[in-house]
């Protein structure tokens, strides 16, 4: 409560509110480390959550963790925060797309929601009503069902403050390099994007790039996204998004064209796209070590396409690339995905190669 208190200060809120849903992030031991679990050790001791609380993937699949080149002590301390967040509680979640999962308010909720890219997919694509939170606060919301009433939880901060106008249709892989373009451009900002089709797929990896390159927490798609009808300031940066722009991007993200692993699923895979892999991945594989990122409980309900992927590469839970030891064994990762062609080179020591998930699934078949 302390802690909420002090947020809600620094921000000037004047009150807290009710939070109908929570997710939380910082559950990797190779991201918060042992003073993380130290924390975690302190604040769980004798507390229960006091609304439906998810958390992120943690630094290994609980099943396959041997196949992943973790070292014992790894295992020992991730095993440790995994037991604090269950006695506190929170579901059996470790995804970043709780929202595919069951924990997926709707619009107008007030949630408390760390992970960035789930924030952004959150406010932008429900609805629902959250900041940026860190680990730490969005665990006090977690035990207090509370969070400071400012920012995003008020509607006259949803607007959009910057205007991007496209003139040419997206194809898949666009959709990252937007993100992390607009993001770019963005800051803190709400993007409103003009002249946008997308599926929801398309709007999980525009979310996670947005997030990565700039600190978006929320955007809109004219004549789609369910707040779009707020609109943009009149006064805000107008910018027309060219096709180079987005060509400059992902050539940025090649910087080396022989992967020893290509891993998909960041943020975690939808069905739809273990569906799409298990489909591709029937015409064999001759390509290097092959991961595919995703929830339990996606796996539960595509269980033909996890056993279609596995006779081939692995399909690993509760875990993904950035948040796993893979600088241990690997120099460069080959992806689809804008947040981790980002992250990988700074939070993972590796080159990068990104392309759509089909060209680079047909380029080592
Ligand atoms: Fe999710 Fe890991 Fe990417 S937590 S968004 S798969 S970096």
């Amino acid at each position: 409560m302390e802690l909420l208190i002090a947020l809600g200060d620094i921000y000037d809120a004047t009150r807290l509110i009710p939070v109908t849903s929570v997710h939380i992030s910082g559950a990797s031991y190779k991201t918060i480390g042992d003073a993380g679990l130290k924390f975690l050790s302190e604040i769980c001791k004798g507390c229960h959550t006091k609304a439906k609380s998810t958390v992120n993937p943690i630094g290994m699949d609980r099943e396959r963790y041997e196949e992943m080149k973790v070292t014992e002590e790894f295992v020992s301390k991730q095993k440790e925060i995994i037991d604090h967040y269950k006695s506190l509680g929170v579901l059996d979640s470790w995804t970043c797309t709780p929202y595919l999962i069951g924990n997926r308010p709707g619009l107008g909720e007030d949630i408390a929601w760390a992970e960035s890219s789930a924030v952004v997919f959150a406010n932008s694509v429900l609805g629902a009503r959250t900041n940026r939170e860190g680990g730490p606060s969005a665990l006090a919301s977690s035990i207090t069902g509370l969070t400071p009433d400012y920012g995003l939880h008020r509607e006259d901060n949803r607007k959009g403050n910057a205007l991007f106008e496209l003139d040419f249709e997206l194809e898949e892989k666009d959709f990252a390099s937007l993100g992390s373009f607009a993001g770019e451009i963005c800051g803190t900002r709400t993007p409103y994007f003009r002249n946008l089709s997308a599926s929801e797929d398309n709007l999980k990896t525009l979310s996670a790039a947005l997030a990565s390159s700039g600190s978006v927490s929320m955007f809109h798609v004219e004549g789609l996204t369910p707040e779009w009808k707020l609109g943009y300031e009149e006064d805000c940066e107008k910018v027309t998004v060219e096709r180079k722009d987005l060509e400059e991007i992902a050539n940025s993200w090649n910087t080396n064209d022989s992967p020893n692993l290509i891993a998909f699923g960041c943020p975690h895979c939808s069905t739809a796209e273990l569906k799409r892999i298990a489909d591709m991945l029937r015409d064999g594989w001759k390509g290097p070590e092959l991961w595919v990122c995703t929830s339990r409980e996606a796996c539960r309900k595509a269980p033909d396409s996890v056993q279609e992927i596995d006779k081939q590469g692995k399909v690993l839970c509760d875990t993904c690339v950035i948040v796993s030891s893979v600088e241990d064994f690997s120099e460069t990762v080959a992806t689809n995905s804008g947040k981790a062609s980002t992250y990988l080179p700074s939070l993972c020591k590796q080159k990068t190669m990104f392309d759509d998930m089909e060209t680079l699934i047909r380029r080592f078949q």
